[in-house]
Order: C-alpha cells, then structure tokens, then sequence
C-alpha cells in the first residue's frame, strides 16, 4: 500500500463500508481532506471564538491562528510579506472575482485566453476591454498573439490571467515565457493557481517567474472548509474600495463617511472563516512536509502509465498535450468512441466504482475547442437559454489523479473502459438532464449517506480506543 494512502480521509480502512475499494479519480474537481487538516481543526475547534476585536484569550488565540495562516500562504508561494497581502475568501472563483472588482476599479484591461476555467474568464469578460486570446493551433497558448496585444496594451494597468495548468488537460502553461513577455512589457501577471497548486511548486518570485497575483482552492488541495485565498500586491488592495462592505472592513465610520482599513481586512467583510484559513495552512504545511517535488514524481508516474495504456487502446482517443509531454499534471482527458461521454462516465461509477468527470468541465469554449481539434463529431448536446440557442459539445471523460491515487487504481480503469469500450455498459441508463441514470440511482445514493440509521462512518480520534 502506499504510504500517502493513510494521509487523506476516505481511503481503505478508513473508508466507510461501501465506498472501500471506491477509486476517486476526480481530484482535479476536488480533493479528499488530509487527516492533517481535520486533526489541525480538531486541535483548534476548542480555540474557535470571535477574531479580531475580542479581548479574551480565546479570541486571541483565534486571531493568532487566523493571521498566521496568511503567512502560510505567503511562505507556500514564495511571496514576500511586505509586498503582498493574502485575502482570504471562498474558492478562486470568489478570489477572481474579487480581483476583477479591484481591477475594473482601477481601470486595468485583462488579457487572457480561450483555454480558461470559466471562472478566470467570465469575471475578466464582464470588463470593458478584455482580449481574449484564440489558442495557437496545436491547443496550445498562442505566446505571438500575446505579445502582439501586450504591445498593443504596455503598461502595469494591463494584467494578464493564465491558468498555471488546464483543468481540460493538465497541460502547463508556458508560464515563464508569459511572466517574461509580460514583465518585458510592463504589465502584470495574474496567475489561476486552482489546479497546479497541490501538484507542483509555484513561487511568486523567483529568478525565472513573477506572479503579480494569484488565485487559489483549499478543496483542491486537501483541504475543505470552504476557503480559497486572493494572494495580490498590498499596494493594489488598498487602492481599490472593497467589493463587499460591511462588518470588518472599515476602521471608522461616521453618519456621512467611511474610512476603510488597509491590508486583507479591506476585502474581508463580514465574519472571517476561521476554520478554513486553518485547514488552508495546515494542508499547504502537510504538502511541504511530504515535498512538491516527490508528489510530482509521483503523479509523473501514475500519468505515464494511463497515458501508455489508454494510448495503445482502439477506440480512445486522448485529448491534450501529447502523450509523451512530460508538461502536464495527472489529468487525463479522453474520448471513448462510440458512447456519449457522460454515459461512459456513469457505466465507470456504477459498475466498476470509479469516480471520473465527464462533460465539458467549465471550460466550453476551450473544450469545444480541443474536440474539434480531435475531429470530433459535431455536437450533439443543444442549450437552450436567455433567448438562444447553443450547441454544446459531448465533452469529455477526465481521469485527474491526487498523491493518493495508485498505479493499480490506474491499472483498473484501463481495464474498465476496456470492457466498456468493447462490451459497452452492462446497466440500463436513461438521460436525465446531461447525464446518465440508473432506475435504482436515488436509491443507491440514499443507501450510502452518511448519518442513517446503521450507516458505516469513518472512526475519529475522538472513539475510544478499541
Ligand atoms: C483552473 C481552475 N480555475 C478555477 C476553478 C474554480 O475553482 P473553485 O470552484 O474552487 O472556485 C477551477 C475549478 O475546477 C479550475 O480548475
């Protein structure tokens, strides 16, 4: 057994009685905790009490774990304390969000590109002037469009926002070529850090590399609890007004005038999420201990032997960068010819119990896209919405791999869409919306929820011992 196995929640012996030999191969959408976060928030639950203005020790402390948890952020990615400021929110997409308010505030223009999440592309989309770059022919980033609109666009009111990796493809994005054309160019860098941050290391400042801003998910790096984190030049959050008002963010307020705070707590209205900031520290701590770079080496190996096997399959066909590209996190994006996607994806999950992502994964224009590029059939799917009418492609299966993940667990969904790709699905399944059904699936999802009478559940510290 691997050793990391005992490092997340839910996996062999402490899976509950039904989810045991569950493979989970959708940890590009989310991860599973780290015992070491929940044991962090088990240490702190204890602790957790108002922060900021209370004056008893509890509140103190609490404080304490919550700024602190900001340094862990700024340590992780290498970005200098008395130059940027870490604002703790939900997800990247609140995060990206966030920038764009401050952005449009400051009239900056934001160049990006087609192969986004829809979450760094819809905030900048909704800005006077944002270019969206087409993709270079082969799929890839188009690095002469980019200089071309840099020259177009000099100057630091102009931010560029790439993804660090496509969550379509786990390719890498040539980020040093960009940081280096947009440096050249006077302009900024923003930096979509959602999927590359549990996988490989990325430091804001570095001899070949800087990141301006960046935008981050604890759910997808093992660490739940609903936080996310804006890491942005001080300089920036104080010159914009905050995007949410209310209780935290102002020093004074008076019948007619508002003076705001400076720092991350201009940006944090409202209550702050102890716990999240917590677990986000704790888990970016337990990725340090175990090593960016044995994690890479790691997923390297399981990717190279999906890649392998699925590349040699008829009826496969991957998508993305080409198999022997080592630039690539462990997402592996395929087309089973012959199914629908989602179907393919249902037949995984039901009959051979493996958790994968199918569709077009918040990316449509990039997926239309690459499938395209594939020679993909037309679209089958149609949308219909506010008056139009788009054509949706089928999508795609994605297999995405976390540090957890096993080459015999890669070894088993190889031999499954196999069997599927060969044999087709063994249940019946019916359309329901987008996705594929069984006629006993409600009935399967409530046997397995937690809190029902008789239900399995995963031991915590807190049973005694046996
Ligand atoms: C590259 C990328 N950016 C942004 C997001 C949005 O992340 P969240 O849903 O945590 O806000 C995702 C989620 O899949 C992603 O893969």
């Amino acid at each position: 057994m691997h050793p990391w196995r005992e490092l997340v929640h839910g996996i062999d012996d402490d899976a509950p009685e039904g989810a045991r030999d569950y493979i989970n191969f959708d940890n590009a959408a989310t991860t599973p905790p780290f015992v070491a976060v929940t044991r962090r928030i088990q240490e702190v639950v204890p602790w957790y009490a108002s922060i900021h203005r209370g004056t008893g020790i509890k509140s103190r402390v609490a404080t304490r774990l919550y700024e602190g948890a900001r340094e862990s952020v700024l340590e992780f990615f290498g970005a200098p304390q008395d130059e940027f400021g870490v604002v703790f929110v939900k997800h990247t997409t609140e995060a990206l969000n966030l920038f764009a308010w401050v952005a449009g505030r400051e009239g900056m223009r934001v160049i990006t590109s087609v192969h986004e999440h829809h979450s760094n592309l819809l905030p900048w989309r909704r800005l006077p002037g944002t270019v969206v770059l087409e993709a270079a022919p082969d799929g890839g980033h188009d690095l002469d469009a980019l200089e071309s609109a840099l020259r177009e666009h000099p100057g630091p009111a102009t931010v560029v926002a790439v993804t660090a990796a496509s969550n379509v493809t786990g390719a890498l994005t040539p980020l040093e070529a960009i940081s280096s054309l947009t440096r050249r160019h006077g302009a900024r860098l923003l930096v979509d850090a959602a999927q590359i941050a549990a996988h490989r290391r990325l430091h804001m400042r570095s001899p070949d590399l800087a990141v301006d801003v960046l935008a981050v998910s604890g759910h997808k790096l093992y660490a739940p609890f609903g936080v996310g984190a804006l890491v942005a030049p001080l300089k920036l959050l104080d010159a914009a007004d905050p995007w949410l008002v209310g209780g935290g963010v102002a020093d004074l307020v008076t019948d007619d005038a508002v003076l705001f705070a400076r720092g991350p707590h201009r940006h944090e209205a409202g209550s702050p999420n102890l716990l999240g900031a917590v677990a986000l520290a704790a888990a970016l701590e337990e990725l340090q201990r175990l090593g960016l770079d044995a994690v890479e080496a790691h997923e390297r190996t399981l990717t190279r032997r999906a890649l392998d096997a699925l590349g040699a399959m008829n009826g496969v066909r991957l998508l993305g960068p080409a198999p022997k590209r080592e630039d690539r996190l462990g997402i592996v994006p395929m087309a089973v010819e012959g199914f629908p996607q989602n179907l393919v994806a249902a037949a995984l999950a039901r009959e051979w119990n493996i958790g994968v992502r199918s569709g077009c994964f918040c990316a449509h224009p990039y997926v239309t896209r690459l499938l395209r590029l594939a020679g993909a059939p037309a679209p089958t799917t149609v949308a219909r919405g506010e008056g139009r009418t788009c054509w949706m492609p089928d999508g795609v299966v994605r297999a995405s791999f976390g540090l957890y993940n096993t080459e015999a667990e890669v070894d088993r969904l190889v031999t499954a869409l196999g069997e599927i790709q060969r044999e087709g699905p063994r249940m019946r399944y019916r359309v329901v919306g987008s996705g594929y059904h069984t006629d006993d699936e409600e009935a399967w999802v409530a046997s397995h929820l937690p809190g029902r009478p008789g239900a399995a559940r995963i031991p915590t510290d807190a049973d005694p011992e046996e």
